[in-house]
């Protein structure tokens, strides 16, 4: 049997803010059928991931296309890898059968053809929904965990900064350090996102930083006792202001620099000298490399999500058309929660 698989591609390199004119959706003829020996599995793809450091990997250059198998960079015209959550039509891999729903490195199309040794493996979903896995259960929410746990060491009743804070990952970290007992505030880019960190997710207070001409006197207000843990999402000016009003013995996750993604010249300089005096450690993270926690961060994200008292945030899109329009937005704001785009009904 033979199936057409519409996927999306860029057209050229895209070195700014990506437009709907930088992509394009293609299609292909693929047989449904392998040979039993080949290790292939052929995966019918239902929900996948929409991720801003996608955006790195189509620059003509970015120093981050060297630093992970995850991150390497994106021709024009191929098809464009990213985590999902599928359905396997056909397998020439007995690890797998026909039906089996999997977890792993897709495509963003509508099939994916899983070679031997790619990352796939059967999930478990544990009886929440399917998307879950992709975000608040998937790599997100391993980003959030590990990030907020390992890299920050937090201790109840410390004062926590988290730009982004409505996104995928930020809006996790907020959430899990509110469960741990600490002071929490956000920062979002509209009144609207305000108005759910604070009434949906329990957020101590947050802040629209699109309205606030001085980061630093901001930070200043809200935390006049000054931050002890601040997880960078935006880098840029944000981080700048963040380092001013750290406490000593801060900590700062660097998770991401979306602030600094589609601007080549735009670099954050923080006061090395608070650094240094404050005795600030800040550190950059990719997710990728705490593969170890993913059982620890599964049970207690599973455990919490039972019990209410964490809540999943998703913004989910119809139809693999969708997919540009998707990653454009996350760099116009336009997201609340992680943003996933369904492929396929389940
Ligand atoms: N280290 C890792 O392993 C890892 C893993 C996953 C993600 N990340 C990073 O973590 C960050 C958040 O990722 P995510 O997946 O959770 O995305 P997300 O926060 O769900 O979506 C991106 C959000 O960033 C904000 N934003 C966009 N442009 C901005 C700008 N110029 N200045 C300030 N804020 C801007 C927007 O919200 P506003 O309304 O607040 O503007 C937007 O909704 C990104 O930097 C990403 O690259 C790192």
């Amino acid at each position: 049997m033979e199936v057409i698989n519409r996927y999306i591609t860029i057209k050229n390199h895209i070195d700014g803010a990506p437009q709907d004119s930088d992509f394009e959706l293609r299609s292909s003829y693929l047989s449904l059928s392998l040979d039993p020996a080949s290790g292939e599995v052929i995966v019918k793809n239902l929900y996948v991931s929409i991720d801003p450091y996608q955006l790195n990997r189509m620059k003509s250059y970015s120093s981050s296309h060297q630093s992970s198998e995850f991150a390497v960079a994106i021709t024009p015209g191929e098809d464009i890898d990213a985590y999902g959550v599928g359905k396997v039509v056909a397998s020439g891999n007995p690890k797998f059968d026909k039906g089996d729903i999997v977890a792993g490195l897709l495509k963003w199309g509508e099939f994916t053809v899983v070679k031997p040794g790619g990352m796939l493996n059967k999930l478990d979903p544990m009886g929440f929904p399917l998307s879950y896995h992709v975000g608040i259960l998937g790599f997100s929410g391993l980003t959030a965990y590990a990030g907020f746990f390992e890299i920050c060491k937090p201790k109840k009743g410390e004062k926590v900064f988290v730009s982004a804070a409505l996104g995928s990952v930020g809006n996790l970290v907020g959430q899990f350090a509110k469960v741990l007992g600490c002071y929490v505030v956000g920062c979002a880019g509209s009144k609207e996102k305000v108005a759910l960190l604070k009434e949906k997710l329990g957020f101590d207070d947050a802040f629209n930083y699109r309205e606030e001409p001085d980061l630093e006197s901001t930070l200043r207000r809200y935390f006049p006792e000054g931050i002890d843990i601040y997880f960078d999402n935006v880098g840029g000016d944000m981080q700048e202001a963040a380092v001013s009003n750290m406490n000593i013995n801060g900590r700062i996750a660097v998770c991401g620099v979306i602030s600094e993604y589609t601007d080549r010249e735009k670099r954050a300089a923080p006061s090395m000298i608070d650094v240094i005096y404050k005795r600030i450690k800040i550190q950059g993270f990719l997710a990728g490399d705490y593969l170890n926690l993913f059982g620890d961060f599964l049970s207690t994200t599973c455990d919490h999500l039972r019990s209410g008292k964490i809540q999943p945030l998703e913004d989910i899109s119809d139809g693999v058309e969708s997919i540009p329009s998707a990653l454009i937005n996350l760099f116009r704001g336009q997201n609340i929660g992680k943003k996933i785009v369904r492929i396929a009904e389940e």
